[in-house]
């Protein structure tokens, strides 16, 4: 990760010099120092380009003088309209801007301590880069940005902002690089032992492998993975926050479930080949849970968590499930498998009940790349989101859009619920094309036993194909800060 220090404003003598400027903002400060040392060159520039600050412009000067190798201006738009999600942006697009310099400084100008460590962590975030596989890249290819300072009045009180903002980054880090591994690398039993590594955080991590399973009756989950080499393995992380015996009455945890399919080939009810690879990152919900518990971990959130993911490779074999098995679940209620490539809901539904058996949680929220049908309704901008609680609905949506990690909510209804009515067992597994993804939904629900839950359908969201201001082309972690700020806001302390 980028090295990120804080210091009083002063104009550096070399490298590059990020200003953020508002809309109608005067120069001063660094900003003023940097035009007068070079004779008026950054006023010059600015007006040429016709940059005033707006939201998301920048303006790169290279070479403008007084020893300095590039000034980029970056717009913070309104001072009224300055939210933590403008500044992440604001930072995204100024790190962007000097990738290829080892070191640069941001003057944070008229902001706020804690908004320059918001700044610092677009920064931070927009710097992630995948390239573990990359042998042959020339040196001169690959970004350089090494070392960040933030120019801010009060650097303590701007690190004090940072540390905790420094735990969610790492995190994030954490579920980009699960989500970016290949499928080969990146089986169940590897998860796991990632997972394992957490426990330096003050994580109790726990891996339950097959025979564990099986003797448990997780009937739905091991059906999805009987036809992989690979073993299945569901990994318990818990954080305990709440300060020593102090916990009592406060004893249940939050509780957050993921999908961790390390790869969806349909299994008997195979995909097409076209896009196949895609699947990799069908283990994105579980990628989200780990890095949010690595979260909550590294800024040593006051809460008790618990994060659940269920690993499991679905591949079609000659002990793969067939079209027509029917299987028992650790809930005891059966389910018809009609399509072997709904396995995600499978999945989560053996994980769920053994949330709720093992901890009785305060409410569950679980995370899935679940359906098509998702894409198709909502595309890359919103996620799904279902509740049969209204709290813990609007609280999410509320978090939704001050971290950007939007969510759209759908319905649940008994009609629904007939859909996924079998002849033979108690429900089947797919409940035909039209609201597929509300279907799975209600596939789900019938696994909550009367407890606030929410299912978050990311299949649109796990993974981006262009570059955004702090998401670089790739995985993009969606729901780390989403679920942080969740518990920061409403369940600490
Ligand atoms: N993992 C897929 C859903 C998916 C598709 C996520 C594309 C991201 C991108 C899931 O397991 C699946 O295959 N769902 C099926 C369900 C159908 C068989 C009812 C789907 O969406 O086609
Ligand atoms: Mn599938
Ligand atoms: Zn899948």
């Amino acid at each position: 990760m980028l090295d990120i220090t804080f210091a009083k404003p002063a104009l550096p003598k070399s490298g590059a010099l990020v200003l953020l400027m508002g809309e109608g903002e005067q120069p001063s400060g660094v900003w003023q120092q940097a035009d007068e040392a070079t004779g008026g060159g950054i006023a010059r520039a600015l007006k040429a380009a016709e940059f005033k600050g707006a939201k998301g412009k920048t303006c790169t000067i290279l070479a403008p003088g007084a020893g300095l190798s590039r000034v980029v201006a970056v717009g913070i738009g309104k001072p009224a309209e300055l939210t933590a999600h403008v500044l992440n942006e604001a930072g995204g697009h100024a790190a962007g801007a000097v990738l290829r310099e080892a070191n640069a400084a941001i003057a944070t100008g008229m902001l706020q301590p804690a908004q320059a460590a918001e700044v610092a962590l677009g920064a931070a975030l927009r710097t992630y880069r995948f390239d573990k596989y990359r042998t042959k890249e020339k040196p001169e290819d690959k970004p350089k940005l090494a070392k960040l300072t933030l120019l801010t009045s009060e650097p303590p009180r701007a690190k004090s902002a940072w540390d905790p903002l420094l735990g969610v980054a790492r995190g994030i880090f954490i579920s980009r690089d699960l989500v970016s591994e290949p499928p080969n690398v990146l089986n169940p039993a590897e998860m796991a032992d990632r997972c394992r590594k957490l426990s330096e955080l003050g994580l109790k991590v726990d891996v339950l492998g097959p025979r564990e399973m099986a003797k448990l009756g997780f009937g739905a989950l091991l059906g999805v993975s009987q036809g992989s080499v690979c073993e299945p393995r569901m990994v318990v992380m818990q954080w305990n926050g709440v300060s020593g015996n102090a916990r009592k009455s406060k004893g249940k945890p939050v509780a957050f479930i993921g999908k961790g399919v390390t790869f969806d080939t349909g299994g008997i009810s195979i995909k097409p080949a076209g896009g196949m690879e895609d699947m990799k990152w069908d283990m994105a919900g579980a990628g989200t849970v780990i890095g949010l518990m690595a979260a909550l971990a590294g800024r040593k959130a006051k809460v008790d968590a618990v994060g659940l993911v269920g690993l499991v490779e679905n591949m079609p074999s000659g002990s793969a499930q067939r079209p027509g098995d029917v299987v028992k679940s650790y809930s005891g209620q059966t389910i018809e498998v009609i399509n072997t490539d709904a396995e995600g809901r499978l999945v989560l539904a053996d994980v769920l009940w053994y949330c709720q058996e093992k901890f009785d949680p305060r409410f569950m929220v679980d995370l899935a790349t679940l359906t098509g049908a998702m894409i198709v309704a909502l595309g890359h901008e919103y996620a799904g989101m279902f509740s049969n609680d209204d709290t813990l609905a609007s609280r999410l949506e509320a978090v939704g859009k001050s971290t950007n990690e939007k969510l759209w909510r759908l319905p649940l209804d008994d009609a629904y619920d007939k859909l996924i009515r079998s002849d033979i067992a108690d429900m089947k597994n797919i409940g035909g094309r039209p609201a597929g993804s509300i279907s799975a939904a209600q596939f789900i629900q019938r696994f909550v036993n009367k407890k606030p839950w929410a299912h978050l359908d990311i299949a649109g969201m796990a993974w981006s194909t262009r570059d955004a201001p702090t998401i670089p082309k790739g995985a993009t972690a969606f729901g780390v800060r989403l679920l942080d700020r969740l518990v920061a806001e409403h369940y600490e302390g």
